[in-house]
């Protein structure tokens, strides 16, 4: 019998997993069904614990669960700890295992498009869920200095001393929007601005050399500043690959190549 997988999240109509993870079945020979989970806003734990019950292999977690599923969970990796978020489920020795994925996707995403991440300066614009998610796995590969810039200056303060000692090789900073400038390699946008539909408004001062926009499918004045000063820019399609190929790999024990599928 093949393997049963599923997205739990609420709304789930619009999620690209199933067809993701259906793809790198077909490409891998690996035998598995992946359905979605609509859960009602209370009724996470019970869902988890219900299809884990009846067998099912492994769960992804999404909008607005992965907080919950941290809180669920009896075994973390690191990166998960780091993230307090988890958007991959599986059950091991009787004990429900998280990890985070997110991170490790972007940093995929990045390698794909050919930028190089080793001893890069980042801007990372946004310090919420998003941007806790990704700072941990980008040191990992080898990123050395982190500016965050945050329309509320005091939460990109927060994170960083909550992300600090996590990252000791890398040199963390906070701006507000107001006052970003600089030159960096590579400007991150982790705001939910694009999702919203809202105007994102880079500075003159500011510079960079590539554009990572982790929404994807959304108009982004981001993207549209970006290449609007000729800039290589990107939205997050491919980060949403990189997440999904992560948890295949921890799930089936084999990688897809991103590129095949982007
Ligand atoms: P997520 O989990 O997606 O990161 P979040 O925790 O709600 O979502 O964080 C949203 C982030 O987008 C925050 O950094 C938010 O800035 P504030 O902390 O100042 O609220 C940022 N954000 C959302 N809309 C924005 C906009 N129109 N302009 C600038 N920043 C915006």
């Amino acid at each position: 019998m093949s393997k049963q997988f599923a997205v739990i999240g609420n709304p789930i109509e619009q999620s690209r997993s199933p067809e993701l993870h259906h793809a790198f079945a077909a490409k891998t020979g690996v035998q598995l069904n992946y359905a979605k989970r609509l859960a009602p806003l209370d009724g996470f734990s019970a869902s988890i614990h219900d299809f884990f019950s009846q067998g099912g292999a492994g769960m992804n977690v999404t909008v607005p669960f992965k907080e919950q599923a941290f809180a669920e969970c009896a075994v973390l990796t690191e990166r998960a700890k780091i993230a307090k978020a988890v958007n991959t489920l599986w059950m091991q020795d009787g004990q429900l295992h998280g990890d985070n994925t997110d991170g490790q996707g972007l940093v995929e995403a990045i390698k794909a498009l050919g930028w190089t991440l080793e001893n890069a300066e980042l801007l990372i614009i946004g310090a919420g869920g998003a941007t806790r998610g990704v700072i941990y796995p980008l040191v990992q590969a080898g990123v050395k200095k982190i500016v965050i810039a945050n329309r509320t200056l005091a939460r990109a303060e927060q994170l960083i001393a909550d992300l600090k000692q996590a990252v000791p090789q890398a040199e963390l900073s906070a701006v507000s929007l107001d006052n970003l400038a600089g030159n960096f390699d590579i400007a991150i946008n982790a705001t939910s601005a694009s999702l919203s539909g809202d105007a994102l408004l880079l500075p003159q001062a500011l510079q960079f050399k590539q554009a990572y926009e982790m929404a994807y499918g959304k108009p982004s004045s981001f993207l549209d500043q970006a290449k609007a000063r000729g800039v290589p820019a990107s939205e997050g399609f491919g980060m949403l690959v990189g997440q999904a190929i992560e948890s295949f790999r921890i799930w089936n024990g084999v990688k897809p190549n991103l590129k095949d599928f982007l």
